[in-house]
């Protein structure tokens, strides 16, 4: 382990850190230089480089764009490396710790197995209705369909909006607002071939109905994406087609 001296950076007084281990079951507490500009991430970061170098954490692309370095910070799901430390620590304290309604693998690393096998139920994974012989479909940007799906399509699967739903945490075999939200683009893709073994899976157990529009994801989605109203498509979509097939 290396042994570097906390120094107050440019920007002032140290931060007080406590991130969590897990093989001890609890936060460890460390002081880091405070820099400018500096995101939770850079904060892990120097932990694991001069403090304790076992740490465990995830990331890749460090500009918001892979979704991989999500953590609950100081009580609420954040992309660490566009979270900057002055926004978040006005104070200087941070609590870092993995993010909610997902194992743990080790220290702020969490298994997101349940969280992708959930996209695969909620059938968020696109089937073609045509070959790749076929013309090139012609999707005009204006059409509805297409405006609905892209409000929801810049998804980077970070996890966060699973992390922040109390349905997740109150039923885990509910399929949560990332898969249902990237299930409401393909409902919406005039290409997709799959539409009605989809909207069976996601109106049935665990699906959209379990969704109390509490509206967590929404308000932590990094994207601003709203997981709540797609969810709420899937509902009319479900009822439209439940009266279909009544008649
Ligand atoms: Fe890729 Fe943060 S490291 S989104």
């Amino acid at each position: 382990m290396q042994d570097a001296t906390p120094q107050d950076g440019e920007h002032g007084q140290a931060l007080s850190v406590q991130v969590w281990r897990s093989e001890t079951g609890a936060f460890q507490s460390f002081t880091v230089p405070h820099q400018p500009s500096q995101t939770v991430l850079d904060v892990v970061t120097w932990i694991q480089r001069n403090q304790d170098p076992t740490l465990t954490y995830r990331f890749a692309c460090r500009v918001g764009m892979c979704g991989s370095c999500a953590m609950t910070v100081n009580g609420a799901p954040r992309w660490t490396c566009r979270t900057h430390v002055g926004r978040v620590a006005a104070d200087g304290n941070l609590r870092i710790g993995p993010l909610r309604n997902m194992a743990v693998i080790r220290d702020l690393a969490v298994d997101m197995a349940d969280f992708f096998d959930k996209w695969v139920r909620a059938g968020a994974v696109f089937e073609p209705s045509e070959t790749r012989e076929d013309p090139m479909a012609a999707i005009q940007p204006d059409q509805p369909a297409r405006r609905t799906a892209d409000d929801a399509i810049e998804c980077i699967n970070c996890g966060i909006c699973y992390a922040a739903c109390d349905q997740v945490a109150a039923d885990g075999d509910y399929l949560g607002p990332a898969a249902l939200n990237r299930a409401w683009t393909l409902v919406n893709d005039t290409r997709d071939g799959g539409q009605s073994e989809r909207l069976s899976a996601v109106t049935g157990p665990g699906g959209c109905q379990g969704c109390h529009s509490m509206a967590n994801c929404a308000r932590f989605c990094p994207n601003e994406l709203s997981p709540t109203a797609s969810i709420a498509g899937l509902k009319r979509a479900g009822i439209r087609a439940a009266f279909r097939r009544r008649k």
